[in-house]
């Protein structure tokens, strides 16, 4: 950050949240904060809020969330010296003169100069496409059907045969080794520097943003590897971006499309199917997945109808279902990939595969199928054994009898004979239902629940951290009990010292404690989301009033167990152990 924490703050102050956002975004008064439709995902009924008080936003339907600055930063796209520099201008503000030099600003945000240098690329690869030495880049796509509207659209671009020409290039722009060696773009060896992108053509991958942040790159003809990808880099992680979801994001569809490739995402967008995203080269993970349910809550799987397409979905669907994503596979059959089936049959073909994709369970039981041979009964009553053992992976009686009868039709099995079946495994296996997690290692189910504790005590603290911003008087109440030092999680336990602090000096202020955490994304968002807990309303009733009570507690008695399996020495044991059992007769009370 090159700016004064003071510049930066008065810059804020002097913008009031709503004002700003009712520039962009349709608000309504609600009690005591606003509400509209979210820009950062496609909604119909508001959950996005923007609280005066706090002067921030939160979207409960997305997660996004920050103060004024970020606002600007995400709807427009720009980076934070960007967004100040509005804002700054928008209430009068005058910015100090930072004359830093290019080394000294890189070091200071070493991020936005690599998504400077990105976008310069991209810009670069999206010119030399279009000069006579990218005509062969040109000419490839234009052999695979692409429009020059998708062309600019997606930004696609061709990395020339000379082997350095990019690299001289940001040289000539002013950017030095020592940046570019991280950025992915060259490799440094002793004999010098070479483009790691040569003779391709280019797919710039963008964040949500809109942001390029590293670059796909297709081998003209048959060379391998195909399809070369950036390095992981301090922008790019490719377990957590899916390529096209900046624009899928803000299509109106219910559902989104998965696929594997990046021609198959340009080839769906292009024939109208905007909702489609890919995976980058990696399998699907459950960071993808929850990226995923931000913005749907049903994905189509339209991965290849090859053997590895069919194993990359079978991975992918139980990751989507424990993210709370409802999946269906779609049969490109007889064709390859989405590409090659909409070239062939057209987009209206592919709208009514849409229609008939498949549930996802159903799906799993046909590849099931395929392990067995039907016509030899030892194998087909195998095979009715595994099916009846998958069924119980539902722990819901009614949810599986749905399944019993659906699985029944799709296999031609009597309903009776089946139900019959499932109900008898389920009593052999002592009524307990073998659900996918217990029949995981021990290891892996003890992690679990470990996990979903974890779940639990973070949410208690999310909590408690918004009850005190909403209702300062809190902190009287539990003055002694719980302190900042029992938010034992780092990136909450700064915040939490934060809090208390600026309680202590007179006001909380939330959303000015929220620009120190601005210049990673990741961190602002989830600094937002601990001062946007889900309440329901303020603590008004009895109940609310019990909820914080035992909030407080979990907190603390949390916090004693976590130092209780650090402690070493036998006083600190006996200080705990004293302490636990004080808690255990400690009453709050709230009027
Ligand atoms: P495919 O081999 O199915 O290619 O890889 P494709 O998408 O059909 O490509 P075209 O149509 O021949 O151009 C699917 C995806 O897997 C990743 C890429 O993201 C690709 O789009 N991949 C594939 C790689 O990362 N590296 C490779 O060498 C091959
Ligand atoms: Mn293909």
């Amino acid at each position: 950050m090159y700016y004064p924490e003071d510049v930066i703050e008065e810059v804020r102050t002097r913008n009031d949240i709503v004002d700003v956002i009712s520039g962009y975004v349709k608000l309504q008064k609600k009690g005591s904060n606003y509400f509209g439709l979210c820009p950062f995902h496609n909604e119909k009924s508001p959950s996005f809020s923007v609280s005066p008080q706090k002067q921030m936003y939160y979207c409960f339907g997305c997660g996004a969330g920050g103060n004024v600055i970020t606002f600007v930063m995400e709807y427009e796209n720009y980076t934070f010296p960007e967004a100040l520099k509005v804002l700054a201008d928008r209430a009068g503000v005058k910015l100090p003169e930072v004359e830093y030099s290019r080394e000294e600003r890189a070091r200071a945000d070493k991020r936005s100069t690599l998504l400077e240098i990105n976008k310069l690329a991209a810009n670069y690869f999206y010119y030399q496409l279009h000069q006579p030495q990218g005509k062969i880049g040109y000419d490839y796509f234009k052999k695979r059907e692409l429009s020059d509207e998708t062309i600019r659209r997606f930004g696609l671009g061709f990395a020339n045969k000379t082997s350095n020409d990019l690299y001289q290039y940001l040289r000539a722009k002013g950017y030095g080794d020592e940046i570019l060696k991280d950025t992915g773009l060259v490799t440094m060896e002793e004999r010098g520097t070479y483009d790691k992108f040569w003779n391709r053509v280019m797919f710039p991958i963008m964040d949500v943003n809109n942001r390029v942040i590293g670059f796909g790159g297709r081998v003209m003809g048959d060379g391998t590897p195909k399809y070369l990808n950036s390095p992981e880099t301090m922008i790019f992680d490719k377990s957590r971006n899916l390529y096209g979801l900046n624009y899928a994001r803000t299509s109106r569809e219910k559902y989104m499309l998965a696929c594997e490739g990046y021609m198959d995402v340009i080839a769906m967008h292009q024939a109208g199917f905007t909702n489609a995203v890919a995976s980058l080269g990696t399998a699907f993970t459950t960071q993808h997945a929850a990226l995923l349910k931000r913005y749907t809550d049903t994905v189509i799987l339209t991965y290849d109808s090859d053997g590895a397409g069919v194993k990359a979905a079978l991975r992918a669907i139980p990751i989507l279902k424990e993210a709370g994503i409802s999946t269906r596979v779609l049969n490109l059959k007889p064709y390859k990939d989405p590409d090659e089936f909409i070239k062939n049959l057209g987009p209206e073909a592919f709208r009514e595969r849409i229609e008939q994709a498949q549930n996802s369970f159903l799906f799993e039981i046909d590849v099931l199928k395929r392990d067995y041979q039907m016509d030899d009964p030892e194998q087909r009553t195998r095979f009715q054994n595994a099916v009846a053992r998958k069924l119980l992976e539902f722990p819901e009686a009614m949810e599986r009898d749905n399944y019993i009868r659906a699985v029944a039709q799709a296999q031609f099995l009597p309903y009776e004979d089946l139900k019959r079946l499932v109900n008898r495994l389920g009593s052999q296996l002592g009524g307990r239902v073998p659900a996918p997690e217990s029949r995981a290692p021990m290891e892996e189910r003890e992690a679990k629940k470990k996990k979903e504790k974890d779940g639990g005590i973070r949410r208690s603290q999310r909590l408690l951290l918004t009850w005190l911003i909403e209702k300062p008087e809190l902190f009287d109440k539990i003055a002694g009990i719980v302190g900042p030092e029992d938010f034992r999680e780092p990136l909450y336990h700064e915040v939490a010292q934060m809090v208390f602090e600026s309680h202590k000096n007179g006001s909380v202020n939330p959303a000015g404690i929220l620009n120190h955490f601005i210049n990673d994304e990741e961190q602002y968002k989830e600094v937002a989301a601990l001062f946007h807990a889900d309440l329901k309303e303020s603590l008004n009733n009895e109940e609310q009033k019990k909820a914080l009570s035992e909030t407080v507690l979990k907190v603390r008695r949390s916090s004693l167990d976590e130092a209780m399996r650090t402690a070493t020495d036998i006083g600190q044991i006996q200080q705990i152990i004293k302490e636990q059992a004080a808690l255990k007769t400690l009453k709050i009370t709230i009027d």
